[in-house]
């Protein structure tokens, strides 16, 4: 295994010229692999091309399905993807912000006008999966006075450490002393807090399933398996043709497969106890869906954190999901919260700002060997072992890639070479959602090529309504042209 984080140190001078876009004849198109149909599970896909989650923030503040999502997901199924994954969507009634949840039959009306529209734009084509998730509380950073005033438990151990920096700082009265604290630099504060004070004070405080002094962690794998069977089972009733179990990136689930995770409660240190509440949720799903429904996951290959899981443990998780009957794994990289940047005051903690977080939604400026494909080597050690390790009779998963495909050969050459099954394109299909279908019709040049610059994720990160900057923004006032909230950019595709 390389211990290695990263595969390259720095970033380019120059930014990574795009792909060349050499794209097929109508001709050449109707032999390409990546326009054959092909089986998952009981579903036939008509092509090899899938739209993975992307969270647009465009539900309710209370989880409801709105036009705008109703819009949106319309408007990629009228480039009929093979499939398209509704955006990570909460299975936990507990109030969670402008994002899509699941948790209870009262949003099963709107989801359901969105499998509707799906299937309606792409004329049935397109298969509609939804990505259920589970995340753990996250609050946002405190100003340093609102935190020593209220949060903050002042110890014996504080003075102590104190004393040893400014003794007559330590002689002061508690409110007093609280307020000095909140005027001093961070750096002091790093001598004077716990690791997890500090984290609080910087960050904002985040729970993680390590913390089983909480009641409410500790029973996770028991709170975890029914609330993902209930939610899958409402996305079945709904109509959705599948569901992808959230194990990638900071959530809940991908903490339990982490390396760092060492609950010492049978559910973590050990690979096997590790992987055991993915599995117990898995099983519970199934009993609950049944054998034939679509059932998958995404998972990373590789956490890219110092002390986090790495290719041959995602190999492995890999081989125990292909076991245990998953139709497909869609593979992502990074994503944590651990080396993320420490927010700006007020905003919570993002976990595509660090290093980890770049290799998810790799840009122009990423180092050697550029964002191009860059993940696929994950996705093709995972099908290898996979292929490897079952026996020719087993079912075996399609292994789904993502990170920096935007041309015709890249696809192509992935699936001819079987590092993958199938190809998903998020910001490539943001950019232009009827991509897929210009390539197939041999209309190549019309394609509005991603620049791979992150603008949309400098608005996810915000919370803001996610749109590409490619899309026009010739309108004028009166327009029929849904406007975002600040009435400054389109919110579908021109
Ligand atoms: C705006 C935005 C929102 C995203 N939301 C999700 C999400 O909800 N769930 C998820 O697993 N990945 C999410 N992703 C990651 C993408 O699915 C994808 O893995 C990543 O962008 C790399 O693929 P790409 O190079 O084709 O964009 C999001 C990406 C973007 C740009
Ligand atoms: S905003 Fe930039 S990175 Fe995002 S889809 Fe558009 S061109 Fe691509």
């Amino acid at each position: 295994m390389d211990g290695s984080l990263g595969e390259g140190e720095g970033r380019p001078k120059t930014p990574w010229p795009l792909p060349p876009g050499d794209w097929p004849s109508r001709e050449e198109a109707r032999k390409a692999l990546l326009f054959q149909p092909i089986q998952m599970g009981s579903l036939t896909l008509h092509r090899r091309t899938w739209v993975p989650a992307m969270v647009p923030w465009r539900a309710t503040e209370e989880g409801f399905v709105t036009e705008a999502n109703i819009d949106w997901y319309g408007r990629f199924a009228r480039g009929r993807p093979a499939v398209l994954v509704l955006e990570a969507t909460g299975i936990r009634d507990i109030p969670s912000g402008p994002l899509l949840r699941i948790s209870h039959d009262r949003f099963l009306p709107g989801l359901a006008r969105i499998v509707e529209r799906v299937r309606k734009e792409s004329g049935g084509e397109t298969k509609l999966l939804i990505q259920i998730l589970d995340f753990l509380r996250i609050r946002r950073r405190p100003v340093p006075r609102v935190y020593f005033e209220r949060f903050f438990e002042l110890k014996r151990c504080h003075r102590e450490r104190i004393r040893a920096l400014a003794p007559k700082a330590a002689a002061l009265p508690e409110g007093e002393l609280r307020r000095w604290l909140a005027a001093q630099t961070q750096d002091r504060l790093s001598s004077i807090l716990d690791p997890r004070e500090f984290q609080d004070l910087v960050y904002g405080a985040r729970e993680n399933v390590g913390d089983l002094q909480f009641p409410w962690i500790r029973d996770l794998p028991q709170s975890l398996p029914p609330l993902f069977a209930r939610a899958a089972a409402r996305a079945r009733e709904v109509g959705f043709d599948g569901v992808e179990l959230h194990y990638a990136h900071a959530y809940t689930m991908a903490q339990f497969l982490s390396r760092t995770n060492q609950r010492d409660d049978g559910y973590g240190g050990s690979p096997q106890a590790r992987l055991r509440l993915p599995l117990e949720v898995i099983a519970a799903v199934r009993s609950e869906v049944g054998e034939d429904y679509t059932l998958g996951c995404r998972m990373l290959g590789d956490e890219v954190i110092p002390g986090g899981s790495r290719i041959q443990d995602a190999c492995d998780y890999a081989e125990a999901f292909a076991r245990a009957g998953l139709h497909f794994l869609s593979i992502s990289k990074g994503g944590k919260f651990e080396d993320a940047k420490p927010p700006r005051i007020g905003e919570a903690a993002y976990p595509y700002t660090g290093p980890s977080g770049h290799e998810c939604m790799p840009t122009t400026r990423i180092a050697a060997p550029g964002p191009w494909s860059r993940n696929v080597p994950l996705a093709a050690s995972i099908r290898k072992q996979i292929h490897a390790k079952l026996s020719p009779q087993q079912p075996k998963p399609l292994v789904v890639t993502a990170g920096g495909i935007c041309s015709f050969s890249q696809a192509e050459t992935i699936l001819q070479t079987e590092q993958a099954d199938l190809i998903a394109s998020a910001r490539q299909s943001l950019a232009d959602p009827d991509w897929f279908l210009k390539m197939e019709q041999g209309q190549g040049p019309s394609i509005r090529r991603c620049t791979f610059t992150n603008y949309c994720e400098g608005l996810d990160r915000r919370h803001k309504e996610v749109t590409c900057k490619l899309w026009d923004r010739l309108f004028k006032p009166g327009d029929p042209v849904p406007l975002s909230r600040d009435q400054k950019r389109r919110l579908l595709p021109p």
